[in-house]
């Protein structure tokens, strides 16, 4: 049987680092608010000609090299975004071009904070049933850019990234199930109620902004995030206890906490990085999982749960050994 299996990570964040100070200078906010109710202390926000290809290439790079692959090798390129350089081309065309990849599919996947994962279940999808071999799956974000910087309530909970990996053929398992679910009666509860196709001119204009109603989308995030690592381990018929590390989405470290108080894993099997990140929304899993392969702490064979909530409402899963 094969499998796809992560043979190669990279991550990326932007130099300019913004503080919870630097935000309170900004808005009606605090530090301790934001670390108290977020856990986040900082965030990295892309330079004014800084765009998502510019952080998916970075990262892409960083994962080809670890997986000791060269651009011909790359047969599929899938970058999850939900701020994508342009209309069109697609984010992934733009990445191909940079990367001097010439003819493999690419596309971009856009589930908000939940894309990676979906880039993922979509990657593992076409490497397990033979139309790729070698893929290339990118998390990136100028979420920065979508961001009302006058709204306390949002701004200071994003920041900009990127994260990928490398998927390859493999008979040695690799991604074991991935678990991909919408219910877009949520959507008004965390959006940008704007678009190229009803405003045109405000987008244009640089006026579309993330709206979030939280506390809605805090109590909906932690229970269903509950339900699908329950999915998850049923599916393959694992109990919690074998997990080595999880790997989830970081929006807040209330509902990371949450989630692993239902796998009854203590926070030092949990990889966090959304003190120092922020919510990077598409870019977080790839760069919490690139982190903790770099400093050591997940290595080959260890079993690792991603999960991740956003807008759409999307959701998903992913259980595989590293
Ligand atoms: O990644 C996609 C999924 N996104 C999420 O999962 C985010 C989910 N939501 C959350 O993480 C939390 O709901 C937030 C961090 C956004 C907010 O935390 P909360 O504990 O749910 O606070 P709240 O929205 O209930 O607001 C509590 C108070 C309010 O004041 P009043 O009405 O009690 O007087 C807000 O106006 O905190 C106020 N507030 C702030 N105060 C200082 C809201 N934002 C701020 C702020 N600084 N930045």
């Amino acid at each position: 049987m094969t499998y796809s299996r992560i043979t190669g990570t990279g991550g990326y964040l932007p130099e300019k680092v913004l503080s919870n100070q630097d935000l309170a200078r900004m808005v009606d906010t605090s530090d301790e608010w934001i670390r108290e109710r977020t856990g986040i202390l900082k965030r990295h926000i892309a330079g004014p000609g800084e765009a998502t290809c510019d952080l998916a290439e970075h990262a892409a790079r960083a994962a080809m090299e670890m997986a000791g692959r060269k651009a011909s090798d790359i047969d599929l390129i899938i970058v999850a975004t939900t701020t994508a350089d342009r209309i069109f081309p697609s984010t992934a065309c733009l990445l191909q071009q940079r990367l001097g990849i010439h003819g493999c599919a690419a596309f971009d996947v856009q589930a908000v904070c939940t894309g990676f994962v979906y880039a993922l279940g979509v990657a593992d999808r076409f490497v397990r049933t033979g139309g790729a071999r070698c893929a290339l799956v990118v998390g990136a974000e100028t979420i920065s850019r979508i961001i009302d910087w006058t709204d306390r309530s949002t701004c200071v909970l994003f920041g900009d990234g990127a994260g990928a990996v490398v998927l390859e053929a493999s008979e040695e398992p690799g991604i074991l199930s991935t678990h991909l679910h919408a219910d877009g009666r949520f959507e008004t509860l965390l959006h940008v109620p704007k678009g190229i196709s009803t405003h045109y001119d405000d987008v244009m204009a640089g006026k579309a902004y993330l709206q979030m109603k939280g506390n809605e989308v805090f109590k909906v995030a932690v229970n269903t995030l509950g339900r699908i690592v329950d999915e998850t381990l049923e599916y393959n018929d694992i109990d919690k206890a074998q997990i080595d590390w999880l790997i989830p989405h970081q929006a807040n470290i209330r509902i990371i906490q949450a989630t692993a108080r239902k796998l009854k894993m203590p926070m030092d099997r949990v990889v966090v990085t959304v003190e120092e990140h922020g919510n990077t929304s598409a870019a977080s899993i790839p760069l919490a999982l690139d982190v903790a392969v770099r400093d050591g702490r997940v290595r080959p064979g260890d079993l690792l749960m991603m999960e991740a909530f956003g807008g759409g409402f999307t959701w998903g899963s992913a259980l595989l050994y590293y």
